[in-house]
């Protein structure tokens, strides 16, 4: 049976589903989007996904096409539509399509937005992954300065996947300036004696929706949390790493450029953090 998925105000079957030769997305990877997750057919974390789109939006100029209350309808209405238990939904607002390819921006009085949302449906709490923990490699963060801002422009992390895939692992961490930026599409954490450290916030890293769940979840139950730099060696001799993200939730990273991490098992600290994140966000999904 083929997917419901919902473009410019239709609800499509996705054979149907199409935007322009000329869409800035297209052509320029002029777009941002969102993953949100859906766990008892249920949105996790919809709220804080809402709030960090209108600011990508908001950097990049772009008018949002909905408001947030319409699109928290629209992700509700494909959820149903699609019988979605379990997976994600994604979403991207491009600045649409002009009449022809030009570098300057568009009057979006006269060039509405391209909004486009699809089910992806996959088990995301009992993942396998989860219980083994995935092997990273660290490679060099080569992306635009502005990560904070969730585009389109995914071909380098897309590029790390596959290093990672030729080196037989599971994904990449990004190094600037000797530092841990972030995973491809995830937040890296390590942990040492009682402490979590992860990079702080900047333009260098993805402000994660997880992140922030889990950072509050973790001084809830009186863990130490650092946010600040750490290097690839500091990673390689911690005691434990995970990473975070709508579609892993804290998945526990058990190897580092070959270097196993403790007993080379998911540690302690990421097995019980994914554990309150998960009953959390069952408690608090819309
Ligand atoms: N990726 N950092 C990067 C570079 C990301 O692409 C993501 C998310 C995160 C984690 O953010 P959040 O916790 O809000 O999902 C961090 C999504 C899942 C993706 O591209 O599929």
């Amino acid at each position: 049976m083929s997917r419901t998925v919902y473009v410019n105000g239709e609800y499509l079957p996705e054979e149907d589903a199409k935007v322009s030769v000329f869409d800035r997305g297209f052509l320029f990877a002029d777009g941002v989007y969102e993953v949100t997750s859906v766990l008892g057919g249920k949105l996790l974390d919809f709220a804080g996904h809402a709030k960090r789109l209108e600011r990508s939006l908001s950097e990049l100029d772009m008018v949002a096409p909905v408001d947030m209350d319409a699109l928290l309808d629209i992700h509700r209405e494909l959820v149903r539509l699609n019988d979605l238990d379990e997976g994600m939904i994604y979403l991207q607002i491009t600045r649409g399509a002009d009449r022809d390819r030009d570098f300057v921006f568009p009057d979006p009085e006269k060039v509405p937005a391209t909004i486009v949302l699809f089910t992806q449906a996959k088990a995301l709490a009992d993942s396998p992954a989860a219980k083994t923990g995935i092997k990273v490699i660290g490679i060099e963060d080569l992306r635009w300065g502005r990560r904070d801002i969730k585009t389109v422009q995914l071909l380098y992390p897309s590029m790390g996947k596959m290093m990672a895939k030729a080196a037989g692992v599971d994904d990449a961490w990004l190094i600037e300036d000797g530092h841990v930026t972030e995973g491809t599409s995830n937040n890296a954490y390590i942990v040492k004696g009682a402490r979590i450290i992860t990079r702080h916030l900047g333009n260098e890293i993805l402000h994660g929706i997880t992140r922030a769940a889990v950072l509050r979840f973790a001084r809830e139950a009186q863990m130490q949390v650092e946010e600040r730099a750490f290097s690839i060696e500091e990673a390689k001799a911690a005691d434990e790493a995970f990473i975070t993200s709508a579609s892993t939730f804290v998945m526990p990273v058990v190897e580092i450029d070959g270097v196993a991490l403790g007993d080379g098992a998911p540690g302690p600290v990421a097995t019980q953090l994914r554990e309150i994140y998960l009953d959390e966000s069952r408690k608090s999904a819309v």
